[in-house]
């Protein structure tokens, strides 16, 4: 029997430097400090959905040698099942080199073996029949997502980042989710708050998804459903680092699905853990448990 979140995606090494400003073209400058960790959207999910939720499997792939091992020994150490992160032979490691500054960040990616894939195996087609939840993302080759769309029997919530066409997945996600700029790129239309937020995800309905959720940074988020839809804002808080707060969103929201939430309400716990994870560095490192979320969901204003 497999897990009742399984998401399906990318891990990376995060080789991040925090800087005092981004360095101009043809600049050098000095890191404030530079870490390594565990990182990749998919990853991120997966951790951040275990932090709500005790049954949380990832399907990914990893390149051999040390890097491989210690992505999968770190993802396990957060209570994550990847007894199906494969490993890669004579590939690389997926590595993401990040720039964070005033609370901004830029990512560069090297994909490895996150890119060495094209389905999914016969063990790995069954964990995603039997999840209630079933999460992916755009770090993984197209392919791989196409055949998660065909052997999910749950609810499918596809987050369209990095952006990247999703056609051929739009029938199957309830939700999509989307930032405003990954929005933008599937509609053609520029997205600048909440109200052409939701006419552009009102588009996208009309192309088949079933409910679409955009993220809006400070501002919350907006979703959309052939029902209906609504607002959800958080307080204002600092942002010390927005590095994988997206990330937070989607897994905390996945995790809420899987125990029977309604969409709303677990798009209120998503903005209340993406609210949380922007005021402390690092991704993971910053996600929050129920609890946390549970005492601010007061301070999250929802409205239809
Ligand atoms: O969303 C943040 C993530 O994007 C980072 O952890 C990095 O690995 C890239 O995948």
């Amino acid at each position: 029997m497999g897990a009742a979140v399984v998401v399906v995606g990318s891990v990376n090494t995060d080789v991040v430097a925090e800087l005092d400003r981004f360095p101009r073209p043809g600049e050098t400058l000095r890191a404030v400090a530079v870490r390594r960790n565990l990182g990749g959207k998919g990853a991120n999910q997966a951790v951040a959905a275990r932090r709500v939720h005790d049954d949380v499997a990832f399907i990914g792939r990893v390149g051999d040698g040390a890097q491989g091992d210690g992505v999968r020994e770190e993802l396990a150490g957060h209570g994550v099942d990847v007894d199906h992160t494969r490993t890669v032979p004579d590939a690389a490691t997926g590595t993401a080199f990040i720039q964070v500054a005033a609370g901004e960040n830029t990512i560069v990616l090297d994909a490895g073996a996150n890119d060495a894939w094209d389905r999914l195996d016969d063990a790995e087609r069954r964990d995603v029949a039997d999840a209630a939840v079933v999460v992916c993302q755009m770090e993984i080759p197209s392919a791989v997502n196409r055949a998660v769309a065909q052997a999910c029997r749950g609810r499918l919530v596809v987050n369209a980042a990095p952006a990247r066409e999703v056609t051929d997945l739009l029938s199957s996600c309830d939700p999509l989710v989307v930032n405003e700029h990954e929005l933008a790129v599937l509609t053609g239309v520029d997205v600048d708050g909440p109200t052409q937020a939701r006419s552009a995800a009102r588009s996208v309905l009309d192309r088949g998804a079933r409910s679409v959720v955009v993220t809006l940074g400070a501002a919350g988020a907006v979703w959309v459903t052939t029902e209906g839809g609504g607002v959800v804002t958080p307080p204002d808080v600092e942002v010390v680092d927005s590095t994988g707060a997206g990330d937070a969103f989607v897994g905390v929201l996945a995790a809420r699905l899987a125990v029977g939430g309604e969409l709303g309400d677990a798009i209120r716990w998503a903005v209340a853990a993406g609210s949380l994870a922007v005021q402390t560095s690092g991704t993971h490192a910053s996600y929050p448990d129920a609890d946390g979320i549970v005492a601010m969901l007061d301070s999250i204003v929802s409205k239809s």
